[in-house]
């Protein structure tokens, strides 16, 4: 389906797409005028952004972190943040905490997290303990919990979405479940927003799924340990994420398997980050064939643009995981303009994404993805085709950035996995939808979800469904009036901060 909402990202995906096959120009180019003032655009976009200018002390490490700690530590906590500069709704209150998380080589890393709280609670024991009453005032609330995976937000320190005004995903996933009474527990990730190393140095090692996910568990067992009155150490929760964060939540459901955390009750993977090696590749071929087809209408498919448009930051997140590759894979240009030029000013994903669509010649050098520790890093680092604990679902869109068909061998491998059989795992497509909107059409589904989830007492029946379930049932979602409807890559919810002296603006 053609979009009748053109987008600045879809365009940017196609001209970087232009860009791979135009022939190269100024290779040496680091970053020439126009190219400077696209990277002050999207600079001082994302500053505009930020809660606070630069990363405030929040984020410094503190003292006592030491490397021989155990995974889950907690190292700080602001009880309540300051909400002044953030556009959180009215009634909900925020929370920051840091604690240790794992890298994927086993190094202890600190790392950052926000807590979105809900004015009152959903009442998941209501059925189950009738004398348990939240709106009584003897007792503390008692928080179900989500634990919220973010999709990519950038790979440099200022990328956490704990220092953005909205909190990244704002209107779209954490403010509703935080408005329908779950505490929203989200990771900034190991390497976005705290980081051990020097500045300008990527530590986040993007799309590597079991690291998130080590991320998502510890972050929920120090927000247990930082607010024991407000969230039970065996209370329910599910993790759920998007885009990369949909990867790790899917990593989350495997972790399970090894590292069990009570109150379990599932993950729902949104348009979840699996193989993009292998979607590279594919996605080469399916250019290749589109450019050579006879017929000039042959499109190329968005999700294949976009696995294009993401090669440089795949090549550098192999490099976060395996310093000794050196980012090998991208040509000199992209080199030079993402160390020189991307990395020194801590530009996040709308920086980078402007920074490289003007970067003309090849990005990357031929057959990079052949390079065996590429192969070891996808390896390594997705999810999907493993053990995992159930009840899993799994939503994607349609006109998804990812190939359909190559999710859905995802599925099919990960049920065909030993032990899987009994594992619930669903998988939902949505017609039409895109990357972004996608979570907005399939919201009824997954808040049902998770309340449906929360709800049932531990050892009923609809939990157990969970370890015996159905492997690999999947649907397709037919919406209402598709084709009238707002389509795009990218969200199109715009949030915007104004502070005390324009509070007039909020008036639209
Ligand atoms: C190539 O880029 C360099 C560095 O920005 C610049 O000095 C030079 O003039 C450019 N050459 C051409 C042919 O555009
Ligand atoms: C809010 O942001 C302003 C600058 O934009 C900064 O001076 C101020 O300290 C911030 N307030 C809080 C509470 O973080
Ligand atoms: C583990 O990975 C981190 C990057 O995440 C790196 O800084 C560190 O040197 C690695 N440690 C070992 C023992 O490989
Ligand atoms: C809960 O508490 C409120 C206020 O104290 C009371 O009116 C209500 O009857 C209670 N409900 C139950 C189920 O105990
Ligand atoms: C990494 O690659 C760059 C660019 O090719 C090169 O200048 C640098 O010497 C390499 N570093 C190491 C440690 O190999
Ligand atoms: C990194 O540190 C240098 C020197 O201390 C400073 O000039 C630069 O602004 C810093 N960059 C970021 C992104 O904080
Ligand atoms: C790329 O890989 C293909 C298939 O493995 C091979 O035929 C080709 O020679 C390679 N090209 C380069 C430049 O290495």
């Amino acid at each position: 389906m053609k979009s009748p909402i053109p987008s600045l990202l879809q365009g940017i995906v196609l001209s970087n797409l232009l860009a791979l096959s135009a022939s190269a120009q100024n290779e040496s180019s680091t970053c020439d005028e126009d190219c400077q003032s696209f990277l002050e655009m999207g600079l001082s976009f994302e500053r505009s952004s930020y809660a606070h200018p630069g990363l405030d002390a929040f984020y410094t490490i503190p003292e006592e972190f030491h490397p021989s700690m155990k995974p889950g530590t907690l190292l700080r906590v602001e009880e309540h943040t300051d909400l002044t500069n953030y556009t959180v709704p009215g009634g909900l209150t925020m929370s920051r905490i840091m604690y240790t998380s794992e890298s994927l080589n086993g190094t202890i890393v600190p790392v950052s997290a926000f807590i979105l709280w809900p004015y009152t609670p959903f009442n998941y024991n209501e059925k189950t303990s009738p004398q348990h009453n939240s709106t009584s005032s003897s007792s503390p609330p008692k928080f179900p919990l989500v634990a919220w995976a973010h999709g990519t937000s950038g790979v440099f320190p200022p990328c956490a979405p704990s220092n953005y005004r909205s909190l990244q995903y704002n209107f779209m996933t954490t403010y509703p479940l935080a408005l329908d009474g779950f505490a929203v527990v989200a990771t900034d990730y190991a390497g976005l927003g705290v980081t051990t190393l020097p500045n300008g140095t990527q530590s986040h090692a993007w799309l590597a799924s079991p690291a998130g996910a080590n991320d998502v568990a510890y972050a929920i067992d120090a927000a247990r340990k930082a607010f024991p009155a407000y969230l039970d150490a065996d209370g329910p929760f599910v993790a759920m994420g998007h885009s990369q964060g949909g990867g790790v939540a899917w990593g989350v459901a495997e972790r399970q398997m090894v590292h069990p955390q009570k109150g379990y009750r599932g993950a729902i993977a949104i348009s979840p980050a699996t193989r993009v090696v292998d979607e590279i590749e594919r996605a080469r071929e399916v250019v290749g064939a589109a450019a050579h087809a006879e017929d000039p209408a042959v499109a190329v498919p968005v999700w294949a643009s976009t696995a294009l448009g993401l090669q440089v930051k795949v090549i550098a997140a192999v490099t976060a995981v395996f310093p000794e590759y050196n980012d090998t894979g991208m040509s000199e240009g992209a080199y030079a303009r993402w160390h020189d030029a991307l990395k020194p000013a801590g530009g996040c994903l709308v920086t980078d994404t402007l920074a490289f669509t003007l970067l003309e010649g090849e990005q990357v050098r031929a057959n990079w993805t052949g390079n065996e520790l590429v192969g070891e890093w996808q390896e390594r680092v997705s999810s999907g085709r493993k053990e995992f604990r159930g009840p899993l679902l799994v939503i994607v869109g349609e006109e998804d950035a990812l190939p359909l068909d190559m999710l859905e061998e995802d599925v099919e491998r990960t049920c065909k996995v030993r032990g899987n059989e009994g594992q619930a795992l669903e998988m939902m497509s949505y017609a039409g939808m895109e990357h972004f909107p996608v979570i907005q059409a399939s919201r009824t589904k997954w808040m049902g979800w998770i309340k449906e989830r929360v709800s049932a007492p531990s050892n009923s029946n609809s939990v157990r469904r969970g370890q015996d379930g159905v492997c690999g049932e999947k649907s397709v979602v037919q919406g209402f009036n598709i084709e009238y409807t707002a389509h795009g890559i990218t969200p199109n919810w715009l949030v915007s901060w104004a502070s005390a002296i324009e509070a007039w603006k909020y008036a639209l």
